[in-house]
């Protein structure tokens, strides 16, 4: 599995887990410039801690859907281009903001994911990826209505919460139903759950059809 360049498997406490270079953003330990990526506090960690090929690349640019304050999508920054993050709760952006001030290249947006014609004027399109956490029903729809801003061999990287879509079904038939949806637009190119890093969630990585 190759890690996007800019994240490394630094030593930690003795143990190698993943970090990347920038400002610490939520009291995660530092070596030098490094912080540690912390998986079971980040699906996307979770992803390339499990050894998925999320495609992901040094300079790529990212539209985030769901930053909340800024743990996972700082590490994004901290690796990617133009790393555009969108967060619908006030409550978390104050943070999501402090994140942003020291990354240059990370740009907040208090928008809703289901409203991508909101903020289709500041997005660049043709992106290289779409990261998308927003644990909320509808998850595979806000997947596809974001669709529009990737170039056609650019990659949705997203994870899943199943208790999100309902709480009482089986997590299986949940992804079940999600791929479902997702592969009327996408092509799916690798699913993992997420375990032990997270509960009933599923990591996706598709292209669009
Ligand atoms: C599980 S948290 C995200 C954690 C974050 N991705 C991280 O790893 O640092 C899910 C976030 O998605 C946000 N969210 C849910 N639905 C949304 C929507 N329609 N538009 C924007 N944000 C949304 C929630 O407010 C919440 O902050």
């Amino acid at each position: 599995m190759s890690l996007p360049d800019g994240v490394e498997r630094r030593a930690f406490d003795g143990e190698e887990r993943l970090a990347t270079r920038g400002t610490p953003v939520y009291g995660e330990p530092t070596d030098g410039q490094w912080r540690l990526w912390d998986a079971r506090r980040s699906k996307l960690g979770a992803m390339l801690e499990l050894g998925m090929d999320t495609g992901l690349s040094a300079e790529d640019r990212v539209l985030y859907l769901g930053a909340a304050s800024g743990t996972t999508v700082s590490h994004v920054a901290d690796f990617a281009g133009p790393t555009y993050a969108v967060e619908f709760a006030t409550r978390p952006v104050r943070d999501l903001l402090d994140a942003a001030e020291d990354r240059a290249r990370l740009f907040p947006l208090v928008k809703d994911a289901r409203k991508p014609e909101t903020y289709a004027h500041v997005v660049e399109s043709d992106l290289d990826a779409v990261v998308q956490d927003v644990a909320t029903s509808g998850q595979a729809r806000v997947s596809t209505l974001n669709k529009q801003f990737l170039a056609e061999d650019g990659r949705l990287v997203a994870a899943f919460k199943a208790r999100s879509e309902d709480v009482t079904a089986d997590p299986d038939e949940v992804f079940d139903d999600v791929l479902a949806e997702l592969r009327e637009d996408f092509e799916i190119l690798d699913t993992e759950r997420l375990e032990p890093f997270h509960d009933d969630h599923l990591g996706v990585v598709a292209t669009p059809k």
